[in-house]
């Protein structure tokens, strides 16, 4: 099996080591693209590229060799990756990918090609680096009938939200993840959710055959989290994580993804550094939770080696269609609402009225003593209700004169201990 490797940055350079460990002397690899290919030949790791390997700029060598049996890719991006992919495939080359954006927005294209040339186009890294939720899900789970999928999708958000909760800084845990390789190279891809909304999009196609768009899926941000929401989320027996999650229920899927307070008797919540975890919620088999590292190159390399793998041997994959599916971007929840105001006597009041207004119950208020005047931080928290309700009453408070800062409402996630027989 001949490996023509698109990439050799962080994941490309490490799946090469991989392979070189791995003593399988039937896969190598032929040709490597990449920019900059002189200085990449210096990398520490070109050493595991066999001697003879092709080293180009020019993806076309790649694409168009005739002793190359599959293409790797681990570059990322939609353009020009999504055409390079389309030629491999077109040319009859399997394909591997660790690209969950090509996969989110273009999978369904993608596969039909692979399946109308007769290749295989496998893409085990492209959700939750090394821990095998996709193969986990394609094989093991198929028997079931997925009606949910949560957790930790996110590397570089675990790694910084995990951090703080140690008191560490946001800008600075931020530098760390993007210093190691795990950071998206525009982190707000990381930190807005968009990273972890694609990887949500693959998941449920996989798990609750339903194709979703990516775009109807909302993502919150986690730059609006602070020292003091870990705090107040401690009293309330939660901690805070970005948490993507997506269900479906009488032929309606509700899928998003952000930071929420996550019970500390939640698995979810024992998630450190860049570890992720992905709980499925399955009609007959129950819970089934998967967890490992979600990124950094050796983890992610591990995936991409398993595909190959399974290609070289001949796997035959499940095929489990999906049908195009609208998103519902709307839950029940119970809500925790964090304000920072300039204190005057009335706040209360003000916020209990908008949150009458909209029907919501208030559950509980929570106010720590010793902070100043001037940028006094206070918590309260709702009865489940759906976060479209609370939309037009945090606009309305976040217009209120004694507010500081736009408030923060984010969904607390419930513990179900739903059983199955
Ligand atoms: N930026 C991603 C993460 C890398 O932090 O999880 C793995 O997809």
């Amino acid at each position: 099996m001949r490996i023509g490797l698109l990439g050799f940055g962080t994941v490309g350079s490490a799946f090469a080591e991989v392979l070189a460990a791995s003593g399988n002397e039937d896969v190598r690899i032929t040709h490597v693209f990449n920019r900059g290919v002189e200085r990449k030949r210096g990398h520490e790791r070109a050493k595991f590229v066999a001697t003879g390997a092709v080293w180009t700029e020019r993806v076309e060598d790649v694409l168009e060799a005739a002793d190359v049996d599959v293409v790797v890719e681990l570059m990322g991006g939609l353009d020009p990756v999504e055409g390079w992919l389309r030629a491999a495939l077109g040319a009859g080359k399997h394909v591997v990918t660790a690209n969950k954006q090509l996969i989110a927005y273009r999978g369904a294209e993608l596969f039909a090609l692979a399946a109308e040339k007769g290749v295989q186009l496998l893409y085990g890294a492209a959700v939750a680096g090394g821990v095998p939720v996709i193969p986990g899900i394609a094989q093991g789970l198929s028997g079931d009938v997925i009606t949910r999928i949560s957790g930790i999708v996110n590397g570089t958000c675990n790694f910084i939200l995990s951090s703080m909760e140690g008191g560490a800084d946001y800008g600075e845990v931020l530098a760390k993840a993007q210093a190691a390789g795990y950071a998206e190279a525009n982190p707000s891809a990381d930190v807005d959710g968009f990273d972890a909304r694609a990887k949500l999009c693959v998941l449920a196609r996989l798990a609750l055959h339903a194709e979703i768009d990516p775009e109807q899926v909302p993502a919150q941000t986690i730059s609006t989290i602070s020292a003091v929401d870990f705090a107040y989320a401690k009293e309330l027996g939660c901690t805070v994580r970005q948490v993507s999650r997506a269900e479906i229920a009488d032929g309606v899927v509700s899928a998003s993804v952000g930071p929420m307070l996550v019970p500390k008797t939640s698995p979810i919540a024992w998630s450190r550094g860049t570890q992720n975890m992905v709980v499925t919620s399955g009609r007959f088999g129950g819970d089934v939770v998967f967890s490992g590292h979600g990124a950094g190159g050796h983890p992610t390399a591990v995936a991409v080696m398993s595909d190959v793998r399974a290609i070289a041997e001949g796997s035959v994959q499940v095929r489990l269609p999906a049908k195009k599916m609208k998103v519902v971007g709307d839950v029940v929840a119970p809500h925790y609402l964090r304000f920072v105001v300039a204190d005057e006597p009335g706040i209360v009041a003000a916020i209990a009225g908008s949150l009458a207004k909209v029907g919501a119950n208030i559950d509980s208020i929570l106010q720590h003593r010793g902070f100043g005047g001037d940028r006094l931080p206070f918590v309260v928290t709702t009865e489940p209700c759906l976060s479209s309700t609370l939309k037009g009453a945090v606009a309305e408070m976040a217009a209120m004169k004694f507010m500081v800062e736009p408030p923060v409402c984010l969904q607390m996630l419930v513990v179900d201990d739903r059983d199955t027989d």
